[in-house]
């Protein structure tokens, strides 16, 4: 049988009580989000007629997430993330200011305290050897258009079987392997070697996968490489650029893909490039500008400030 109770008073006034609105201590805040968030459940709950077996696995659920750290999977899979973007973007547009290179979700892979290199840096130590050179190089400009020494480019990938530096089950990779932080030269240039990643997949066994699986989705994403880049004088720009060509380009499960960030690749395998780069046999090039925004009010209107890994 399905009852509706969600608009009685008792309901009302014990919802006002179980967020703490009858309380003078606390944090109004909180409480408002609590009060909210809890309301809505309610209704769901009532509404959909959620049985007491499916209230306690979702439950459960909670405490898997939480027991293998993938709430942070989650966000993005249910796209959490990409709508948190899409809301700084209508922001953006609606004072009109323009994001050139858009911004595309951090992700939950980032780790703090990546070595700094001027101008150019190796990301990748070598020895993924199934690798595929790769050389990725371009221009940060300010919001003015011109070129911005001095700036600073973090950059994070995934190795040749999808998985980052401290974040890697089989325990391979040593400390930021492919995390580096590269500052731009006098001409704003920065540049790397690495290898080609390949595409991310949620831990098979894991909840996020489990979820994915009763919503008919995978849980996979095309190769792709994260950018932090800042400036003084900018706002701090969260970005990913996808290779170009991998089959889940446009089938992302953390829809981070947009245009503007699927810049060719290119297979050079001519003496001159592979000499001019100081290496041994062909690679692929990936040439990406990328144009910061200019601070508002003097501010970082935008600053994503969340927990992160430092090591
Ligand atoms: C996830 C993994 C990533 O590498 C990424 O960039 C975004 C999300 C995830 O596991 O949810
Ligand atoms: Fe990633």
């Amino acid at each position: 049988m399905s009852v509706s109770i969600f608009n009685t008073k008792e309901v009302q006034e014990f919802l006002n009580l179980a967020s703490g609105l009858t309380q003078s201590a606390g944090n109004d805040r909180t409480k408002a989000i609590v009060h909210r968030l809890l309301s809505d459940l309610f209704k769901a709950i009532d509404d959909l007629n959620i049985t007491s077996d499916e209230y306690w696995a979702g439950v459960a659920y909670v405490n898997q997430l939480g027991a293998r750290s993938e709430a942070g999977l989650l966000s993005p899979g249910l796209g959490l993330d990409r709508f948190l973007d899409m809301r700084m973007d209508a922001e953006d547009e609606a004072l009109g200011i323009a994001n050139p290179t858009p911004r595309t979700i951090e992700g939950p892979l980032y780790v703090a305290g990546a070595p700094e290199a001027n101008g150019f840096a190796r990301l990748d130590d070598g020895k993924d050897t199934a690798g595929h050179t790769l050389i990725m190089h371009g221009t940060v400009r300010g919001a003015d258009g011109k070129p911005l020494p001095n700036a600073k480019v973090e950059v994070w990938h995934a190795n040749t079987k999808g998985f980052y530096s401290h974040f890697d089950p089989t325990g391979e990779q040593q400390a930021f392997n492919m995390r580096r932080t590269i500052i731009t030269d006098a001409q704003g240039g920065y540049k790397f070697q690495s290898i080609v990643p390949v595409g991310y997949g949620c831990p098979p066994d894991g909840p996020t996968q489990a979820l994915l699986n009763q919503l008919g989705r995978h849980g996979n994403r095309p190769a792709h490489i994260h950018f932090f880049v800042s400036a003084p004088g900018h706002r701090k720009l969260t970005t990913q650029i996808n290779i170009d060509g991998d089959p889940l380009v446009n089938d992302d499960f953390a829809y981070a893909t947009r245009d503007g960030l699927v810049p060719p690749l290119v297979e050079r395998t001519d003496d001159a490039s592979i000499k001019a780069n100081g290496l041994n046999g062909p690679f692929a090039e990936i040439t990406f500008d990328i144009t910061l925004s200019a601070l508002v009010n003097g501010v970082d209107n935008q600053l994503v400030d969340r927990p992160r890994l430092a090591a």
